[in-house]
Order: structure tokens, then sequence, then C-alpha cells
């Protein structure tokens, strides 16, 4: 490839403990389907990254780990390079991962019985973080016009008055939309009126489609309303399994509250391992970035062109921003069970079911295409090929 990254290759994940691939028969109960679920990406993460492991590895007393001032920094100069979100040191707080952060929020800033807002179809950790430790969750579901989801602000604002925290997912995951200024601060208008905190989570922040930008909501100045903000290097650069993020909150009574329950579970994110990882991909990643950025582009295109001609039935919901494809098979008319059935032992492939993020993604599967073009494009072919065999005109 001219950008000297090679996306296109190939790399068996089989037996690496891969919960994508080994994880195949306790998910769908089969280990042959082509598993496009759980968001990692099929591409060896950036050459600075596995260098930096290789390094770190090849000193061999692995103890316990302070967090380098360089390691802050890196964090600092990518947010201000690629968000013009100019931070400070002390907003930083690094923790494990972003789910285990959402469920820390919950704890911080409602007690139990009280209410948290999420706007379905929505990741599903969404919903366990308030359903798990006993908080109530009230539900804004977004709203879907002529293929694109929008958020439905004058529910929200009802919803504002009971609840105490919202919890944001910016871009949103399952649906790719990478929210506007005028979103945003719309949004922002009704939390500070209701004195709602927001946990955002931008996790995906980086993984944005040409034409489209980002903006972090934690950067609209004019606003005082109370924003956790949770990034990480996870998605960006393809390493998850190594469970390091991190949290950015400006006001410091709101970053208490946060580091008191993270204090309090004694849970700790330094791993010399991530340490390294992390570090080198916002120092060193940014090209490899770039590439993966227009690899994705053109695979979403083809997936949208493909399906338009040969898999009329199936739609596919615009992604701004995440290498997840929101499918909409509604107007095919199968139930939730007949679309599971159908795509894992007729089409032979593990898609998460949309009813994983609410009833909201009732008739709908979620795509992941961080993979191979050739992957992808075997993914197309099953579905293709499924299809015809279930045309009611189908002879053989
Ligand atoms: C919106 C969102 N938040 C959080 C996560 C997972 O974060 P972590 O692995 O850091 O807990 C994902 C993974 O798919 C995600 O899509």
């Amino acid at each position: 490839m001219s950008s000297g990254f090679d996306f296109d290759h190939e790399i068996n994940r089989e037996d690496s403990n891969s919960v994508k691939y080994d994880g195949r028969q306790a998910m769908f109960g089969k280990n042959d389907v082509i598993p496009v679920w759980v968001a990692d990406m099929d591409f060896a993460a950036p050459p600075a990254v596995t260098q930096a492991l290789a390094q770190r590895a090849a000193h061999p007393i692995y103890g316990y780990t302070l967090f380098p001032d360089s390691l802050y920094d890196s964090l600092i100069d990518w947010m201000q390079r690629r968000h013009s979100w100019v931070i400070q040191r002390d907003w930083i707080v690094l923790c494990p991962g972003v789910v285990p952060s959402i469920n820390a929020a919950v704890m911080a800033f409602t007690q139990s019985g009280e209410s948290v807002i999420i706007q379905p179809p929505v990741y599903f950790p969404f919903f366990s973080a308030v359903m798990q430790t006993g908080r109530k969750l009230i539900q804004n579901p977004l709203h879907l016009a002529n293929g694109r989801y929008t958020i439905d602000f004058n529910h929200l604002e009802q919803c504002a008055k009971d609840a105490k925290l919202l919890l944001l997912c910016s871009p949103h995951n399952p649906v790719g939309r990478v929210w506007q200024p005028a979103e945003l601060e719309r949004l922002l208008d009704i939390a500070a009126k209701h004195d709602v905190v927001i946990f955002s989570d931008e996790i995906h922040a980086d993984l944005i489609y040409p034409g489209n930008h980002h903006h972090t909501l934690a950067a609209f100045p004019e606003y005082n309303a109370k924003i956790i903000t949770a990034v990480a290097p996870s998605k960006t650069f393809n390493i998850p399994g190594l469970n390091l993020s991190a949290l950015i909150i400006p006001d410091q009574s709101t970053r208490n509250a946060v580091t008191q329950v993270f204090n309090t579970l004694h849970i700790s994110a330094s791993n010399p391992f991530s340490i390294a990882a992390f570090e080198a991909a916002y120092c060193e990643g940014e090209a490899w970035l770039e590439a993966l950025l227009i690899y994705l582009r053109d695979t979403r295109d083809c997936v949208e062109a493909f399906l338009a001609k040969h898999v009329p039935e199936i739609k596919v919901i615009k992604a701004e921003g995440t290498y997840l494809l929101w499918l909409d098979c509604r107007e095919w008319n199968r139930t939730d069970a007949q679309l599971k059935h159908f795509f894992i032992h007729e089409a032979g492939i593990g898609m998460s079911p949309g009813t994983l993020f609410g009833e909201e993604g009732s008739g709908f599967m979620r795509l992941n295409i961080g993979a191979p073009r050739q992957t992808v494009l075997s993914v197309m072919q099953n579905i293709k090929q499924a299809m015809q065999n279930n045309r009611p005109n189908h002879l053989g």
C-alpha cells in the first residue's frame, strides 16, 4: 500500500485467546462464522506500538509501575493536536477501561434509586452500569428519520428533570453518528439547566470519516456543566486488550468524586505494557491512523455499494464515525430470532444482534468492518448468496 501500512494483510487470530475468534462457540454456538462482532479490529497495531511493547518486554522485571510524565504529555499533545482541546495534567485520571469508569461515574454521582439517562440504541454496558448498581434507567431513545439518527431534545428535557447523570456516547455506538456542535450545545444547555452531570464516552472520537468532525463536549467553554470525558487509544490503535484509558475532568470536585470510587476499590491501571503502548500510540501512531481512516472509509463505501446493488433488503445507516456499521434489516420483515438464525446459520456470519443495544435495535444488526477488505467482502458474498437462497423465486 502507498501509505506503507498493509491493512490488507490477513493475520490468523485463532488460538490467541481472542474474544472475537476464540469466543465464537460461546457466542454463536459454532466456530466457523466469520467474526464481525466485538469491537476490535483484525489489523496489526501501529509498528511503533509493537516495538515499544517488545522493548518493554525485553526488560525482564514486570513490577509495580509509575505513570511517567511522558505518558500524560502524550495525551495532552494528542488532545490538542487532534481535538483542539487544551487540557491540564491535573485533569487526567488514568483508569483501566472506559466501562469500569462508566460504572464508577454512576456510583459517584447517583445514589441507589436515582436516575440515569441513556439514549438507545446504545452500547449495552450503558444499560448494565445503571441496572447493576440499583439505579433507575431513564431512556431517551434516539429518533430515526430518513436513515439518520438524532437526539429527541424535547423528551430529553423531560427526562432531565428527574435525572442526576446522562451517559452520552459520542460518537455514538452503534448508529455511527458524530454529534454536531448545535446538538452538543443543546444537550449542554439542558444538562446545565437541570444540574445533570454528563459522562461523555468519546472512546471512538479518533475514528471519524472524512467530511465529519468530532467535537469534544467539554471543550465548549461557555457551559458550566459537570462533564467527565472518557478517551482511550484502545479503539483508535487497536489495543483494547491492554486496558488503559483516561478520564479528563476539569472540575476538581467532580474529579474527586470519581477518584474516590477508584480508590475505594483500589483499582489501578498502572501496567508496564499498557503504559508503553499508550504512549507510543499517541506519540508515533498518527500516520498509521490517517491511513487506517482512508482504508475504513473505502471499506464502508464498498459495503454500502455492495448491499445497495445485491441485497436491497438491507439498508446501511450512513456511519459518520466508528468502524461499526448499523444495518437496517426491517424492510426484510423477519423477527429478531429469524435474523439471528439467518446470519449465523445460513450466511455463516457472526454479527452483533441489534437487540443487544436495546429494544430500538430490533430489526438491526451491527457489522464490524475493522478487518482486511477481503474478509469484509467475504461477509458480503455470504450475505448475498444466503439472501438469494431465501428469495421466493430461488430455484435451487
Ligand atoms: C462506546 C464504547 N465505550 C466503551 C467501550 C469499551 O471500553 P473499554 O474496553 O475501555 O472498557 C466500547 C467498546 O466497544 C464502546 O464502544
